[in-house]
């Protein structure tokens, strides 16, 4: 492997914040550039730029700046945050990937990843083992954009040459940051209350099973793929992975296991419409055949993994702070 240099957007989200480390860690800290509309939280060791990806003319000086090589674009509004403003999910998720694939042609990138979602699929899709290639009529705007997104991704590769990747994450569980508006946060703020001794009032009711990955997972997925060789992948722009699925009483029980005083009710609002436009669990085969996928935790060792991990945060000062950003 050459030398890359690798720009992040949307670097201090869930994944962003996680993502960076683990990419400055294999290219070096001089060598992964994050950008975000927003101002880090905490102190970044390495490069940061203040960057909208609507601001076409700021993101080519930028890759230009710094010689760029590699983007991974993660900046976009999710499911719940879409629906409160469509409007603005459209113009930010697609009108920022065009800039986005744009600039990659214009300053020879050749190798981009944007990660898809679980809601590309719709309520017409299976649930169960849902395949790669499958119905794809999503019911929310984040989804709508998705799936266009892995359309004009595709369309690049084809039309282009540009090495668009992609994974169709299922909801994401992390200690070290927290999400960002979507339909599957409640998988991380019920650990955040259960740790702090605090009752958790969940926005999905019994029963609502979907897809979920911890965050160490995703992070090895993405950074496999973007590894791999082309030549290999057969669905480059966007991968089913899959890793555990659960429903929120199953992920309270697990918990109980350590904390037997934590309890749950339920309280749906219009995330649950959003949930049951989504599956229950997808079928990996070809992310496992065409790159080796292969998930580390599951639901058991996850939440191990977690309690302990937040355990040692809550003696950390600013644990209260960093749990209501
Ligand atoms: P997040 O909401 O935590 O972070 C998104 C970041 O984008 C935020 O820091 C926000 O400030 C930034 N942003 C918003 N508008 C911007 C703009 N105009 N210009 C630049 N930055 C902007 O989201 P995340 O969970 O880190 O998700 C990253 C990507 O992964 C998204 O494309 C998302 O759709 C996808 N994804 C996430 C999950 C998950 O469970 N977290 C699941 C499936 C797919
Ligand atoms: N975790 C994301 C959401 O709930 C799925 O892409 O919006």
């Amino acid at each position: 492997m050459g030398k890359e240099v690798i720009l992040v957007t949307g670097s201090n989200g869930q994944i962003g914040t996680v993502l960076s480390e683990a990419l400055r860690e294999i290219h070096g800290i001089a060598n992964v550039i994050s950008s975000d509309i927003t101002v880090p939280r905490s102190t970044i060791i390495g490069y940061f730029e203040k960057l909208d990806v609507l601001d076409a003319k700021r993101l080519n000086e930028i890759i230009q700046k710094y010689r760029v090589t590699q983007i991974y674009h993660l900046a976009a509004l999710l499911s719940a945050t879409g629906e409160k403003n469509p409007q603005l999910a459209w113009k930010v998720n697609m009108d920022g990937l065009f800039n986005i694939l744009e600039a990659a042609r214009a300053n020879g990138i050749t190798k981009i990843f944007h990660p898809s979602s679980i809601a590309v699929f719709g309520g017409n899709t299976p649930k169960q083992n849902t395949a790669q290639s499958t119905i794809l009529e999503p019911e929310t705007m984040y989804g709508i954009t998705k799936k266009a997104g892995e359309d004009l991704g595709n369309y690049y590769f084809y039309k282009y040459g540009l090495d668009v990747r992609g994974i169709r994450y299922p909801g994401l569980i992390s200690y070290q940051s927290m999400p960002g508006g979507g339909t599957t946060d409640y998988a991380v703020d019920i650990f955040h209350k259960a740790v702090a001794g605090e009752h958790f009032e969940s926005f999905l009711k019994e029963g609502t099973r979907l897809p979920m990955m911890y965050m160490s997972d995703a992070i090895k997925g993405t950074i496999e793929l973007m590894e791999a060789p082309v030549e290999k992948l057969s669905h480059h722009y966007a991968y089913n992975l899959g890793a555990m699925s659960f429903a929120p009483e199953e992920i309270a029980a697990e918990i109980q296991k350590h904390i037997p005083e934590f309890t749950i009710s339920y309280k749906p609002d219009f995330r649950q419409q959003i949930a049951e436009s989504w599956i229950e669990n997808m079928d990996d085969s070809c992310a496992r055949n065409d790159w080796g996928w292969n998930p580390k935790y599951d639901l058991t060792s996850m939440t191990d993994d977690m309690i302990s991990n937040l355990r040692k945060l809550q003696k950390n000062k600013n644990y209260d702070e960093t749990r209501f950003l």
